[in-house]
C-alpha cells in the first residue's frame, strides 16, 4: 500500500509519517518512510538516521536526473530511468537508512544551493519512482509530503493508493482538508483524515468541520512530541491513538 502523508504545514506531517511508520513496522510490515519535501530537514532527527544519499543526488543532482531522463524519453528505452518496475530491494542502498526500529529511509531530494532552480525535478522523480515501486501485500511505502497541495497539482498522489491528510486546529488546517477532499474525489482517490494536537474541549469542533466518514482517529496534543521537535531528538513516543489508526488503514490493505 502507498501512502502520501499530506497537509499545512506544520500540522504534523512528519511526526505522524514517523509515528505510523513505526507502529506499521511493529504490526509486522516492511515499511518504507520516503521523505517528499524538498525543504524541511528534520525527518532525519526524528527518525534518528543519518545520511542517506538522497535519490535526487545518487542519479546526479538535478541536471545528471534531467539528462537521464532525456535519453530515456528519447530511446523509449523500457529498461530506462524507473521506467520499468523495481521492488524496494532493488533500489540503491546508500539511499536507505534504518532506524533502530527497523524503518527504512529514503529521502527523494532537497534544495542545496541559492538559485539553483525549481523543485520541479523533485516532484517528477517522486512520480516516476512511486509509480514505478511494485510492492507486496506485507509492505507500506509512505510518503512525508510538502506542504500544501504542490503534490496534487503534480499528479504524485496519483501514484498512492490513499491519501492521509493531517489536520491541525486551525481554519487554515480545515480549508485545506476539504480542498484535498475535493481534489481527491475528482481524481478518484480514496482520502482520510486524521486530526492532530487535539485537545479534549475541541475535538467535537475539529470533527465538525470535516466529513466524519472520513476521520479515521485523533492524535492528543502530546507534550512528549513537542519537546522532541523542540530538542531535535529521535521521536520514540508510542500512542494507542496511532496503533488503532494504522489498524484502521492496513485494514483496506
Ligand atoms: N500531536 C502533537 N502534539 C504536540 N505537538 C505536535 C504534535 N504533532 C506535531 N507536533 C509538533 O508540531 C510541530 C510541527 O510538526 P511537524 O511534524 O514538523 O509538521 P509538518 O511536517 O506538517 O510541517 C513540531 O514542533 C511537532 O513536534
Ligand atoms: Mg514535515
Amino acid at each position: 500500500m502507498k501512502i502520501e502523508v499530506s497537509g499545512k504545514g506544520g500540522s504534523g506531517k512528519s511526526t505522524v509519517s514517523v509515528l505510523l511508520a513505526r507502529s506499521m513496522k511493529k504490526l509486522g510490515f516492511r515499511v518504507l518512510l520516503v521523505d517528499g519535501d524538498e525543504s524541511n530537514i528534520g525527518l532525519e532527527n526524528l527518525t534518528g538516521v543519518a545520511g542517506p544519499v538522497h535519490l535526487l543526488d545518487y542519479l546526479g543532482g538535478k541536471k545528471g536526473f534531467k539528462s537521464r531522463l532525456n535519453q530515456t524519453l528519447m530511446t523509449d528505452n523500457p529498461a530506462g530511468l524507473f521506467s520499468g518496475t523495481q521492488k524496494i530491494d532493488d533500489l540503491p542502498r546508500e539511499c536507505i537508512a534504518v532506524t533502530q526500529d527497523g524503518v527504512e529511509v529514503l529521502v527523494i531530494g532537497k534544495i542545496h544551493h541559492m538559485g539553483e532552480g525549481c523543485a520541479c525535478p523533485m516532484g517528477m522523480l517522486s512520480k516516476k519512482f512511486l509509480a514505478s515501486l511494485e510492492i507486496g501485500g506485507n509492505e507500506v511505502i509512505l510518503v512525508d509530503a510538502e506542504a500544501g497541495v504542490e503534490h496534487f497539482g503534480r499528479g504524485i498522489v496519483g501514484e498512492c493508493d490513499l491519501i492521509l491528510g493531517v489536520v491541525d486546529p486551525t481554519a487554515e488546517s480545515f480549508l485545506l482538508a476539504r480542498k484535498m477532499a475535493q481534489m481527491a474525489e475528482a481524481g478518484g482517490k480514496a482520502i482520510r483524515f486524521v486530526l492532530n494536537k487535539v485537545e479534549p474541549e475541541i475535538e467535537a469542533f475539529m470533527k465538525q468541520q470535516l466529513d466524519s466518514t472520513k476521520c479515521i482517529g485523533a492524535i492528543p496534543k502530546d507534550h512528549a512530541i513537542f519537546m522532541n521537535s523542540l530538542e531535535g531528538k529521535q521521536l520514540s513516543r508510542t500512542l494507542p491513538e496511532i496503533d488503532e489508526i494504522c489498524l484502521k488503514i492496513l485494514k483496506k490493505a
